[in-house]
């Protein structure tokens, strides 16, 4: 044999067992990834069996020339054949996890358990999946708490538990995290403070904790997550103030902090989120005056106050919102006049400004809201003649009782066509407009008394 034939040789030679190894090892794993789902199959209570029976295993011997797991339903493998993924959604699956060995899949990288009827707890091990990029297990009946484990899965984007029963805190581990884009807690019956090592996720992009019992308050850390763009925290109990680093999440379009104990004032760096289209802040404790930097909250469609112990009057720079659709203050101690501006808000709807301390005249450039369907303006101090409202003809809803207008009800008023429930009474209103009762053809209740 000359010199190249010998090497030649000893290259197909190093080719050939690199082959056969990888063929064998190949084998191996797969056999171990189809008797570990087998094994699991057999602990589920009930499965929808049209939809597992592709889960047998071939005769042992042939596992090397079927497709093994990599053809069962819900499986997919990468290219030398081990398992990466398990798509389990919707599959009526009823049993628990507790016998799923993790370690047996090294390349598992997506796990979609979820809309199951999964129950027991979040084993520890899942912790050994260190390639899980998706983990979804929402829609089940998981308990217990999330384990510290699921620290160790550092490759993790999508983290979604959503709609489970799961309790206990949030583990400061998930801190470690930081490939993570999207986090959702949210419907669980989670307690205790947010870890501050949440502010280390700064590849966050979408964070739901909402409708738990997370308590303590929110950590300044969070504004260091500079990626969100929907933060969702409403329904729980947070406590404490509103921390002023959030006007550093300038990418925000989407702030709910709704339905927890915040108290304090509404900082004003929040006028900073020139992305926000919706900021709910209702039924919390907040207090002092709302921040006059709302009218730099350019993108804003959607700005809820209501029931709170906000004081001060309107700011007039919420005229400058002008894509305002909803806004609602109703059940604060807001006083002063309605600012004129808000005539400039062309594309609202919705204007909730009852139980206030309102007072003054009711400025008659809200005429030009020639989009707005519901006015309520109940339970405040106005007082003189009612402007003329209605010359978009679209209002709905229209409450102005319990106040201290005068004078005659506006001949206008026969142009709001669509009116079906209108309030007038507890004010001092003169003459009778029974005779243009006939003007409102959708009317379903008017109180003039
Ligand atoms: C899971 O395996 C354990 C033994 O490791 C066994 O005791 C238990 O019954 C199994 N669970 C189910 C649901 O089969
Ligand atoms: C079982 O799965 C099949 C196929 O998806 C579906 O048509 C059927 O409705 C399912 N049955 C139950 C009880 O979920
Ligand atoms: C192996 O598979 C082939 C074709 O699928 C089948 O004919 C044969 O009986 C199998 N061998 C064993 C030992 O089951
Ligand atoms: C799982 O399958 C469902 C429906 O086929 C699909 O919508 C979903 O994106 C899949 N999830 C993953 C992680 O592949
Ligand atoms: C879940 O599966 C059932 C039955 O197979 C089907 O009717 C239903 O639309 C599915 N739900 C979702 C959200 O995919
Ligand atoms: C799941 O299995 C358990 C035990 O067999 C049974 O009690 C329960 O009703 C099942 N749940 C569903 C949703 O099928
Ligand atoms: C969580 O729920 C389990 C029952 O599922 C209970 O045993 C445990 O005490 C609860 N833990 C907390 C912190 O509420
Ligand atoms: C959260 O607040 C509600 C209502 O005040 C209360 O019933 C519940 O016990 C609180 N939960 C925690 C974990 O503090
Ligand atoms: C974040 O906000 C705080 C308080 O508003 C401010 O002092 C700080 O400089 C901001 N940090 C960054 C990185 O912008
Ligand atoms: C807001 O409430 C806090 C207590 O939560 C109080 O210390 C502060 O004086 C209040 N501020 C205003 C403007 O009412
Ligand atoms: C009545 O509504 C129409 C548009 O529907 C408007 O052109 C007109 O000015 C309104 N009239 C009054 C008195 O508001
Ligand atoms: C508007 O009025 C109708 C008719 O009375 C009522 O059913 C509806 O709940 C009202 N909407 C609001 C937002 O008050």
């Amino acid at each position: 044999m000359g010199l190249l034939e010998k090497q030649l040789c000893l290259v197909s030679l190093v080719l050939f067992v690199t082959l056969f190894s990888s063929t064998i090892n190949v084998t191996s794993t797969s056999v171990k990834e189809a008797n570990a789902l087998i094994t699991w199959k057999a602990t589920l209570q009930s499965t929808n069996h049209s939809l597992l029976t592709s889960w047998v295993l071939p005769p042992h011997d042939n596992i090397s020339t079927s497709a093994g797991p990599c053809s069962w339903f819900g499986v997919s493998c990468n290219f030398d054949g081990s398992v990466n993924r398990l798509n389990l959604t919707n599959s009526s699956l009823n049993g628990t996890l507790d016998n799923f060995t993790f370690s047996s899949f090294p390349n598992l990288a997506y796990i979609d358990l979820s809309m199951n009827n999964l129950f027991g707890v979040i084993p520890p091990l899942i912790g050994s999946l260190s390639k899980l990029i998706y983990l979804d297990l929402s829609i089940n009946q998981f308990s217990g708490n999330i384990p510290p484990e699921i620290g160790l899965l550092t490759n993790l984007d999508t983290l979604h538990l959503v709609e489970n029963q799961l309790n206990g805190s949030i583990p400061q581990e998930i801190g470690q995290l930081k490939s993570l884009t999207e986090l959702a807690l949210y419907t669980n019956s989670l307690s205790g403070p947010i870890p501050a090592s949440l502010g280390n996720l700064r590849n966050l992009v979408h964070l739901y904790l909402y409708d738990n019992d997370l308590s303590g308050p929110i950590p300044p850390a969070m504004g260091n997550l500079v990626n969100l763009v929907e933060l969702y925290m409403d329904s729980n109990n947070f406590t404490g103030l509103i921390p002023s680093t959030l006007g550093n999440l300038t990418k925000l379009t989407a702030l709910h902090l709704f339905n927890n104990y915040l108290s304090g004032s509404i900082p004003q760096e929040i006028g900073k989120l020139k992305s926000l289209q919706d900021l709910s802040f209702e039924t919390n404790n907040l207090n002092g005056s709302i921040p006059t930097s709302f009218g730099d909250l350019s993108s804003v469609t959607l700005l809820h106050l209501w029931n709170n112990q906000l004081s001060g009057s309107i700011p007039k720079e919420l005229g400058n919102l002008k894509f305002l659709n909803d806004l609602e203050l109703s059940e604060n101690q807001l006083n002063g006049p309605i600012p004129a501006s808000l005539g400039k808000l062309s594309m609202l709807e919705t204007l909730f400004l009852r139980s206030n301390q309102l007072s003054g005249p009711i400025p008659h450039e809200l005429g030009n809201l020639k989009n707005l369907l519901i006015l309520e303006m109940d339970n405040n101090q106005f007082s003189g003649n009612l402007p003329e409202l209605c010359q978009g003809g679209k209002l709905t809803n229209f409450t102005v009782n319990h106040n201290h207008l005068i004078g005659t009800i506006p001949q206008s008023l026969k142009n709001c066509s669509s009116l079906a429930r209108a309030r007038f009474d507890e004010n001092q209103f003169i003459g009778n407009i029974s005779e243009d009762l006939g003007a409102y053809p959708n009317l379903v209740y008017m109180d003039l008394s």
